[in-house]
């Protein structure tokens, strides 16, 4: 009984940690990381701020692909994104752009 209460005291704890903060995905870490973080601007835009310019937009996934693919600038005034960030894979990318977009 004891260890029963103790494993739902443990669980508890996991999900009200990982409701606060919102983690970078591994592959964001080492190819977006060092210009990217997700509440605060660095070179580039944080992530959050990226979620909220495409909230309600039908193409956001398909857009933030292509974007994150082709590099450059994108309106934020920051300078030029490299294509592709530091040498991310296609399916990064895509998890990537679905990952911003879950952002609030
Ligand atoms: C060398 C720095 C650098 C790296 C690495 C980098 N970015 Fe960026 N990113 C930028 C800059 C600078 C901008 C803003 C460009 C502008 O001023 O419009 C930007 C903009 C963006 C945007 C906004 C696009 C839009 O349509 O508004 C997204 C999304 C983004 N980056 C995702 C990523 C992802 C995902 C990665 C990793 C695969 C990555 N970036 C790696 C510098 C970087």
């Amino acid at each position: 009984m004891r260890t029963i209460v103790t494993a739902l005291a443990l669980i508890g704890t996991f999900a009200a940690g990982s409701a606060l903060a919102v983690d970078m995905p591994k592959e964001g870490k080492t190819r977006c990381g060092a210009c990217h973080s997700i509440e605060k601007k660095m070179v580039g835009p944080a992530w959050k701020d990226v979620a909220a310019k495409y909230a309600g937009n039908a193409d956001a996934e398909k857009t933030l692909v292509a974007n994150i693919t082709k590099g450059g600038a994108f309106g934020w005034k920051l300078g030029n994104m490299p294509p592709k960030g530091m040498g991310a894979t296609e399916p990064e990318i895509q998890s990537l752009a679905k990952f911003i977009l879950t952002l609030k």
